[in-house]
């Protein structure tokens, strides 16, 4: 047996008992006369001893010891003269009476300590060592205490994990696919799925009226903190429910998760906003509620004083900081510079000071009595510093409501320990894009519109399309998109009708989804459902917004493995075989 415990295991009542354990080396040490080993696994450290006394071999093999190197021991526990209350086992070591190398380590390139002097390069060409740091470790015991929780609820609720195919038809709308090309059909490509999103809808067809999956998808997108090229969905689907009925279901899951991962309580319904009122107040579609610094739109109360910015402006809108009326010249400049940023694109900042007068940085163009109005309008209170932007009015909340994050960031408002979910409901069905003068799904094109703007989505008129809200809802967490789903459209009618207003052909359509149409021919049921970012709600449960430390193996920022080194060339006669021409040189590969 190579051990009869593990390393966090062991107690004071377990003291005088012989036992074995092996391990990793995190530290050798000499005090005085005394030789110390502490044992590390996945469980724990354990304190290992042999005095300058003991066996000649046990010293031999201590001596020759580094860190990281596999070992296994076999000793007495014993009571430790000093104590450390801050580790589970440090009450105990094990005085050694035998000590074996199972496997010797080069010297880790960086420490296996929470604060590791690794940089994220080295780290991540060394994976598997950084995995054996505590914090990846605490992240991963999430994860998978999140994954079984998800399947104990969901199949309380007699849902059925099914599984469905990697190797998919491309059906570019959305982010782009990963292909995947196919020898035995020359010339032909896989796709890799981005979502089960077509799979799930043809398993209503067939009857499984509850399924879901914990699955990873795929795209080829720009990577983000919270974004990686392959993620996991939990993704779900239900038959013959409304939207209430699957926002029910799913606010219980979450809400199970909480209880039983965080062992948080959350008796209240979850916050509900439309998608215009979450641009109209947070500037956002994802807003974060553990603050408020609501934004304000003083458009009517700032026009006509002579101040040709905002009397020219589509719209005018503020939000109220609280307590830092004191702010001095420099940081109301740094804040202009930071709004002034690409990123954020405003041309100037204006500011209110609400301190014991009220000034301003138009103070020509507005009286104090003026001044008071527009703080009342922004339920400013004394001492608070009122940030205005203005321009067109979308473009403006947007900016509006990145300001808001940072100042509640500046503030300390974002607690990662406090949860404030909320749904947010009511989606446009249709975003215009400029550039390829089209409409696209905004959630994509098999959500069904609302039932009373049907007639809008018969209209031809471009307007009238643009106003057609979708059913369709997003959960959020702290500021972040966990998650989204929607009513789906049933009827074949109405889904030929939405590939044509999002410019497909007839043929087209049917190249492309003739087999979810086909489908709808044969008994579709009424259908709903949603799906989770599996690596972000474990990301956020676990205090971060970075979901890299909740995945085993991620990519890096720029979509690779720089552990094993993929992507990466692949040889001609593999090309060939594929039917793929090389465009690299034999040299460079
Ligand atoms: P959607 O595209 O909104 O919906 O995706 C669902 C959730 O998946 C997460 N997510 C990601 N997480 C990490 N990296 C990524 N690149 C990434 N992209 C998305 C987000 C998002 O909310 N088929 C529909 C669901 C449905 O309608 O049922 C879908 O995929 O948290």
């Amino acid at each position: 047996m190579y051990r009869t415990n593990t390393c966090g295991e062991l107690r004071i009542g377990d003291v005088g008992k012989k036992v074995t354990l092996a391990g990793w080396v995190q530290r050798i040490r000499k005090m005085g006369s005394l030789n110390f080993v502490d044992l590390r696994d996945r469980y724990g450290i354990t304190q290992l001893v042999a005095e300058d006394n003991a066996d000649a071999k046990v010293l031999e093999v201590i001596r020759g010891l580094g860190r990281e190197f596999v070992i296994q021991t076999e000793g007495v526990v014993c009571e430790r003269q000093s104590k450390n209350p801050k580790m589970p086992t440090g009450d105990i070591e094990i005085k050694i009476e035998k000590i074996t190398i199972l496997n010797a380590a080069e010297t880790p390139p960086f420490t296996i300590e929470d604060q590791t002097d690794g940089g994220e390069d080295i780290r991540g060409k060394y994976r598997y060592i950084d995995l054996r740091r505590n914090p990846l470790q605490k992240a991963l015991a999430l994860r998978h205490r999140m994954a079984i929780e998800t399947r104990k609820y969901l199949d309380s609720q007699d849902f059925m994990e099914i599984e469905t195919p990697f190797l998919i038809k491309s059906t570019p709308e959305g982010a782009r696919d990963f292909v995947v090309p196919s020898r035995m059909n020359p010339g032909e490509f896989y796709a890799l799925p981005q979502s089960p999103q077509t799979f799930k809808q043809l398993l209503m067809v067939a009857g499984y009226d509850r399924y879901f999956q914990i699955v990873r998808c795929f795209r080829d997108e720009d990577l983000r903190a919270d974004r990686q090229p392959e993620f996991t969905q939990i993704d779900c689907e239900m038959s013959f429910v409304e939207r209430e009925d699957v926002l029910q279901m799913f606010e219980g899951l979450v809400k199970h998760l909480f209880k039983s991962v965080l062992k948080k309580d959350f008796a209240e319904p979850f916050e509900r906003m439309t998608y215009d009122e979450a641009m109209e107040y947070y500037g956002s579609d994802k807003p974060d509620l553990r603050f408020g610094m609501q934004i304000h739109d003083i458009t009517s109360c700032v026009q006509g004083k002579g101040f040709s910015v905002f009397d020219t402006a589509e719209y005018v809108g503020a939000i109220s900081v609280t307590g830092c009326a004191a702010y001095s010249r420099k940081q109301t400049d740094e804040l202009t510079e930071w709004v002034k940023r690409p990123q954020i694109g405003a041309k100037g900042l204006i500011f209110i000071k609400y301190g014991e007068e009220i000034k301003s940085s138009v103070d020509k163009f507005y009286t104090p009595e003026q001044l008071s109005k527009i703080a009342e309008k922004c339920h400013a209170e004394k001492g608070d510093l009122i940030l205005i932007l203005c321009g067109a009015k979308r473009k403006t909340q947007t900016a509006l409501g990145t300001l808001r994050l940072e100042m509640g960031n500046r503030l300390g408002l974002r607690n990662p320990e406090e949860f404030k979910p909320l749904w947010i409901t009511d989606f446009p069905l249709l975003e215009w894009d400029e550039e390829t003068a089209r409409f696209y799904a905004m959630h994509h094109p098999f959500t069904s519109p609302k039932p009373e703007d049907m007639e809008k989505f018969y209209s031809k008129d471009k307007n009238q399309l643009a106003a057609v809200k979708a059913n369709a809802y997003d959960i959020v967490l702290n500021g972040n998109e966990i998650g989204g789903g929607s009513i789906r459209i049933y009827d074949r009618k109405v889904q030929e009708r939405m590939f044509e207003i999002l410019g497909f052909t007839q043929e087209q359509a049917q190249y492309r989804f003739g087999f979810l149409m086909n489908a709808f021919k044969y008994g579709a049921p009424p259908h709903g459902g949603i799906a989770f970012g599996f690596d972000r709600l474990c990301a956020l449960f676990g205090g971060q917004e970075t979901i890299r430390d909740y995945i085993a193996f991620p990519k890096n920022n720029t979509g690779r493995d720089i552990m094993a080194d993929a992507p990466s060339v692949i040889d001609n006669s593999q090309m060939d075989e594929l039917f793929l021409k090389s465009t690299f040189k034999k040299e460079e590969q």
